[in-house]
């Protein structure tokens, strides 16, 4: 997948931006608060149906202005340019586009364009909480799977419909058998489906991530990474086999609804899989509590490498890699790591210094100064 032109109009402080992208490596470079964070949110936000930096849409639109748009065209494998296109207003609803044709909303506009971003935050992917652990495998595999966003989005929606009446029912107001057992119903089955395709995703990638680790590392530590789950519990047997996801569903729906008190005591669903994690381990060894801090850096670029051959592996081409500002975090030996890693893919980084880039043959390399808002070049050399 190669991304060829973007443009912006009054979407943060890109007030009237377009950029030609090098199908090989773009630095967009310049002083800190100039736009070279928002040029890369404005591309993510067709592969994520958001903003990656988790704030509002009506955030995106330039400080006064009625609306923001955002415009992207790039190309998979030799097919002909794919353009998608988003109008967003300071109040009221997006428009989404997909060639001039309006798309019904951000799930019919996922699974087009796919990027694989890397920001200062994914360092900490290891050291972090589960929450992080789980929005990584979320957005891999959501690019990836229509199927998994219709789990996803109405597994969330129901928790937290359940959520409120746990609530309202600690507050007097009774709520029937019945009731909880259509929730436990339909909660359990997105949640089977959930469990299965996160699973798989990390069986997927878990060599993908030993190899770039140990390359990365040069050393003879191998991790490994697994799926955890409460559901674990429910599977009578290691491995995947058919009745997986029957026993997994079968299991959360009589914790739903057998321990409904404790759940109104505590206001909140105690099972299911918004209380999963990836469990990795470095030798045997939980990363998290084991490995040194340069061990888990690598071990979350090594992730984030892998989300890519994942994506290349389901829809047959690599996504674009989006680094920002996360070379400036990195000594050199794994900034090089990474470009030897992507070579041949389409990349954009963002940084302060363009020389953190290390030299070398890494493709067609383009330089876009960004100042003010306003996007220069793209120029050649530096
Ligand atoms: N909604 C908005 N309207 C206008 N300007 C905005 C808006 N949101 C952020 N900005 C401006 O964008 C700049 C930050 O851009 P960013 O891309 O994060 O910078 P950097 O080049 O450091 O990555 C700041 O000057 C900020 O004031
Ligand atoms: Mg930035």
């Amino acid at each position: 997948m190669i991304i060829k032109k973007a443009t912006y109009g009054n979407f943060r402080n890109l007030r009237d931006v377009t950029v030609n992208f090098s199908d090989g490596v773009n630095v967009l470079w310049g002083m800190n608060a100039q736009g070279k964070s928002n040029v890369l949110e404005g591309l993510y936000y067709f592969a994520r149906g958001r903003s990656f930096r988790g704030v509002k849409d009506r955030d995106l639109v330039t400080f006064g202005e009625a609306a923001a748009r955002c415009e992207i065209e790039f190309i998979r494998g030799e097919g002909a340019a794919v353009r998608l296109g988003a109008a967003i207003p300071a109040s009221g609803k997006k428009k989404l586009y997909r060639n001039g044709a309006p798309l019904k909303g951000s799930a019919e506009m996922l699974g087009n364009f796919k990027a694989v971003l890397f920001c200062p935050a994914h360092l900490s992917l290891v050291s972090g909480g589960p929450a992080e652990r789980r929005q990584y495998l979320d957005i891999a595999i959501a690019q990836n799977s229509a199927a998994y966003i219709y789990y996803l989005s109405n597994y969330r929606r129901f928790l937290a419909e359940r959520n409120a009446l746990l609530k309202r029912c600690a507050a007097g107001v009774s709520v029937s058998r019945e009731e909880w057992e259509t929730y436990a119903e339909q909660l359990s089955v997105a949640a089977s489906e959930i469990y299965s395709f996160r699973d798989e995703y990390c069986r997927a990638v878990s060599d993908d991530v030993a190899a770039y680790f140990r390359e990365m590392t040069g050393g003879r530590e191998t991790p490994l990474l697994s799926y955890t789950s409460q559901m674990d519990g429910f599977v009578t047997d290691e491995g995947d086999h058919p009745e997986v996801k029957a026993e997994t569903k079968e299991g959360l729906y009589l914790k739903l609804t057998s321990n409904i008190e404790r759940e109104v005591a505590a206001g909140s669903t105690l099972w299911g899989p918004h209380k999963d994690d990836v469990h990795i381990t470095l030798n045997g060894n939980e990363a998290k509590f084991f490995a040194s801090q340069g061990q888990q850096r690598s071990l979350a670029l090594s992730m984030k490498l892998a989300e890519g051959e994942f994506s290349r592996r389901m829809s047959g081409e690599y996504p674009v890699f989006l680094l920002d500002d996360v070379f400036s975090e990195l000594d050199d030996s794994r900034r090089r790591f990474i470009m030897e890693s992507l070579k041949g893919r389409q990349i954009i980084v963002t940084s302060c210094e363009p020389s953190v880039v290390p030299g070398g043959d890494f493709g067609n390399i383009a330089y876009f100064r960004v100042a003010g808002g306003e996007v220069g070049g793209p120029d050649g050399e530096m």
